[in-house]
Order: C-alpha cells, then structure tokens, then sequence
C-alpha cells in the first residue's frame, strides 16, 4: 500500500510515521508514506495556499489552485483509489471503513486546514471524505495518522502476530476481552484461573464471555446492532 499525505505542516506527520508500526511496516516493504508540502505547489512568493472566504467571516479557507497542481502532479505518477480529505463533516471512521480501505493499493489523504478547503476541491478531486470523530482538530494531519495507521497495521505481516488484528477490539462487533501477563499474582490480584489452565476451548469461551459482558457494560450500541453467535467464540485464539 501506498499513501500519499498533502499538508500545510508536514512537521506534524514526521513523528508517528518515523516511529512504530509504519516505520516497521516501510522497513519491510509492505507499506510506504510520503507526506507532500503543500506549499511546494503555491505560485505565490510567500508560499501562500489560503485566502479570505467570499461572503466575509472569520477564518481563512484553503484555495483550490495549489491543491489542483498538486493532485494533478501526483496523479501523473499513480493512480489512485481514492482521493480523501480529513474533515469533521465526512464520514465517520470506523473498524469496518478501515478494513475496506486497508485493501486499496494507492491512497492519497488531503489534510483540511484553517476553516478548510474551497468546497470546489471536494466537488472535483475528492472521492471519500473521511472524520475520525465529533470534534474539531487544528488540522486534518493527526487524523490523517489515525487513519493510516489503522489501515497499516491490518496489511498482513505488518503485525508480528499474523492473528492479532483480527482479535482486535471492533473486529467482531465486540470489545476485546481483558488480557493478563505475569506474574500470575500480584499483590493478591489473581489472574483467571481458566487462563492458566491450557484448555484452549475453555479460554477461547471465556475469552468470548468476557468480551460479550464488557462490550455489554461499555458499548451496549454495538450489541444493539450485531447479535455475536457463539461461534464467535473461535476467533478469541490469541
Ligand atoms: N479535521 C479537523 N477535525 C477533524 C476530524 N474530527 N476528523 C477528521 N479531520 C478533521
């Protein structure tokens, strides 16, 4: 997979993508990011890539031209599956949005900035409009490494437990059930019994019990619209 990221701040990417997951991901092929200064495709001499809002109003708005020469300089190069912006106002992120988009090839993510983008860019370039929750960040950047982390890690091989993702929280409707470590007992804390046993069957149930009550008591929404079958229980092999 590859994502393209275009920024007024690029400074705020370098972080999460020179760490963790994505950097191991680009180590070993699987992934690659390249995060695109928008400046870079302003005419203007002080780089400049917004302007005042026709109609008046606080807040400058990003303007349509540098993003058209930069979309259409990266779209010689590849073509891409879809072209997103990160706004409050899209669609909001979840597990089954990132599993889909996990299995495109080519991505490129457009970071909204100031009061955002001159709604024409959307109506011409952008073919997914994407929030990670109701609130209002600075920048579309931090969401924009929300959402590319979320797709990296499912790309098989990234995660050194081939398994683990699909045991993830969300991936069967269900939060992911408690998890323990040694040692066995701490400070008369005891670690379920059944977890030490070596009965995979009961600790796959258990497993699947406690993933069930506790989505029950955090996220009865998610019970509401997905009924886990007792075969669930088979994916709690960790
Ligand atoms: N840009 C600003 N706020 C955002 C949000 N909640 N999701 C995605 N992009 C954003």
């Amino acid at each position: 997979m590859h994502i393209d990221i275009i920024t007024v701040v690029p400074g705020l990417l370098e972080g999460p993508f020179a760490h963790s997951i994505l950097k191991r991901a680009e180590d070993k092929g699987l992934a690659s990011i390249r995060v695109i200064n928008l400046r870079d495709y302003s005419t203007s001499k002080q780089k400049q890539v917004d302007d005042y809002a026709f109609g008046g109003g606080a807040g400058m708005v990003m303007s349509i031209e540098p993003i058209a020469r930069c979309i259409e300089a990266l779209q010689k190069e590849r073509t891409y599956d879809e072209i997103i912006y990160m706004t409050p106002d899209g669609a909001r992120f979840d597990q089954p949005m990132a599993n889909a988009l996990s299995l495109n090839q080519n991505l490129l993510i457009l970071c909204g900035h100031y009061k955002g983008v001159d709604e024409r860019v959307r109506e011409r370039f952008i073919t997914k409009e994407i929030s990670i929750g109701d609130y209002v960040l600075s920048g579309g950047e931090l969401a924009a490494a929300v959402v590319a982390d979320a797709l990296i890690r499912l790309i098989p091989g990234v995660l050194n437990d081939e398994t683990s993702a699909l045991t993830d929280s969300f991936q069967d409707g269900l939060l992911a059930p408690p998890v323990y470590t040694r040692p066995a007992e701490y400070d008369g804390m005891k670690v379920p019994e059944v977890l030490l046993s070596g009965h995979e069957a009961k600790i796959n149930e258990w497993r699947f019990e406690a993933s069930v009550r506790r989505t029950h008591e955090r996220r009865p929404d998610l019970l509401r619209d997905n009924q886990p079958g007792k075969s669930d229980a088979e994916s709690y092999k960790k």
